[in-house]
């Protein structure tokens, strides 16, 4: 087999990012676009030492499952990927990838997995959305464009082109006002000839234009990422955004160094507004500044937090005169741990952002909680043991770490400290499935749940429940 064979295979199941897993001449073949059990005609794009990757460039018998996807963008943006499956026939297979992480790489036999619990909203359904500036806009073929247009686009990146966006016209990720700010604001800025960053000089002002919607209260913040203030510029474009959207609620300017990802973010102007947008999550409220981690799905986290809060209510272990405690590692702006804290005489939340340890001593406040306390740290290197005393609490932890999973140096702590129970909430099953596995000499794996907080792509959120052994 050599790279650009074309070769017939059956999809097998869908694993890891969503791509099938076949075999041909005793191979492992990777293949995108396709869903289990179509025949296709493959063109092999890699061929490594165990594996080869291929795209599925004709399929010869169709899956029932696969439908018309609803975007025009389908095919070159790197958001919705899977958007030509059933939603249903979506929520089995993001069940497979996690059966499959667990068995092949956490080597976990016979650990049942629950179906996974749809989302409500298949569309528009995320609360934030990052869209970036591009002095390089991706050319669509059969569309002319004048060398103004091809050196300005706001809009995702091209998937494995780090340097060119497609400009987009339309996202059914965010609702209909989402689409047009975006659209809006995209065309000031072109009309107005105002300069892109550019990845490669290092100069130009636009990075990013981030818009959050709560679902729970009217608020929504507008967030332009860019190099430099401009107080003039931004003062403009605020009355702009109060003409046309009164709805908005807060537009804060965040300023980027030009070497640096648009997520990091130096200084802040808040150019109209209270500089936040607050949200309600299981009836506690939160303030979500314009550079602190919220889950992007807020239904689908409310039942996610609320299968977490039922099992720990229908606990009913005796605790030997001890007394019950949360830590919450990752804990973000405090979400989880201030959603608990009824359950817990005593919550310690850890994460590494210091703005959003700010915001969750806020938001514990606001919600009149006194049992919650937050420290900054970072996890790669471990936390201290010293803040609770094993010996009088009943310790629970929860986990919910970046794609990257829990350090080793973590790990090794939670099997020092001993919970009772570990709620590990991830939302990448290949590094749940490798930590799992590690803890799993003195755990054993509970509850498995998947939910769906990303439909169209190949992104799972995933349950573990861990008891002691
Ligand atoms: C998936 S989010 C979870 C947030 C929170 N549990 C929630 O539900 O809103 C992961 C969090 O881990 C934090 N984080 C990333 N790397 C970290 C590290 N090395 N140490 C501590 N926290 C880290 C991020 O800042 C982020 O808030």
């Amino acid at each position: 087999m050599k790279k650009n064979d074309i070769i017939e295979l059956i999809a097998g199941k869908m694993v890891h990012q969503g791509v099938c897993l076949s075999e041909y001449e005793g191979k492992k073949v990777f293949i995108e676009n396709c869903i289990p059990g179509e025949r296709v005609r493959v063109q092999i794009k890699k061929i490594k030492r165990d594996f080869c990757e291929a795209e599925a460039k004709e399929i010869i018998l169709h899956s029932p499952s696969r439908i018309n996807p609803q975007c025009q963008h389908f095919g070159l943006c790197g958001g919705c990927k899977i958007q030509y499956m059933n939603y249903e026939v979506q929520l089995e297979n993001k069940k497979e990838i996690v059966k499959d992480a667990l068995s092949r790489i956490g080597k976990l036999k016979n650990i049942e997995v629950e179906n996974t619990i749809g989302s409500d909203r298949i569309y528009h359904y995320r609360n934030k959305m990052e869209y970036s500036f591009s002095n390089k806009r991706w050319l669509e073929t059969g569309i002319e464009y004048s060398p103004e247009e091809k050196s300005f686009a706001l809009g995702l990146h091209i998937p494995n082109v780090f340097d060119k966006v497609l400009h987009l016209n339309k996202c059914y990720l965010q609702s209909e006002f989402s689409n047009d700010v975006r659209n809006i604001i995209g065309k000031f800025f072109f009309n107005n000839k105002i300069s892109v960053h550019s990845l490669k000089n290092r100069n130009g002002l636009l990075k990013a234009l981030a818009i959050r919607e709560s679902y729970n209260t009217p608020d929504k913040m507008i967030n332009l990422i860019t190099t430099q203030y401009d107080k003039d510029l931004m003062h403009e474009l605020g009355n702009i955004l109060n003409q046309n959207f009164p709805q908005v609620t807060t537009f804060v300017n965040s300023i980027s160094m030009p070497h640096l990802s648009s997520a990091l973010s130096h200084e802040e102007h808040v150019i109209f507004g209270k500089g936040y947008i607050q949200e309600v999550l299981l009836n506690k409220q939160f303030e979500i500044f314009a550079n602190t981690f919220f889950q992007t799905n807020t239904h689908q986290a409310e039942k996610l937090f609320s299968i977490v809060k039922q099992i720990i209510r229908n606990d009913k272990t005796e605790l030997k005169g001890k007394k019950p405690a949360l830590i919450d590692l990752f804990c973000g702006v405090g979400v989880i741990g201030i959603v608990l804290a009824d359950l817990f005489e005593f919550i310690y939340g850890i994460e590494i952002s210091d703005s959003s340890i700010r915001a969750a001593k806020k938001n514990a406040e606001i919600n009149n909680i006194t049992n919650c306390e937050f420290f900054v740290t970072n996890l790669e290197h471990g936390f201290s043991l010293e803040r609770f005393n094993r010996d009088q609490n009943d310790v629970t932890v929860i986990l919910d770490p970046p794609r990257a999973g829990v350090s080793e140096k973590t790990l090794i702590q939670l099997c020092q400290i001993k919970p009772r129970r570990i709620y590990y909430v991830s939302c990448n099953p290949s590094t749940q499935a490798r930590d799992v596995a590690r803890l799993s000499d003195q755990y054993k794996v509970g509850l498995v749940q998947p939910i769906d907080f990303f439909p169209h792509t190949y992104h799972i959120e995933n349950l573990i429940v861990l008891e002691i052994l």
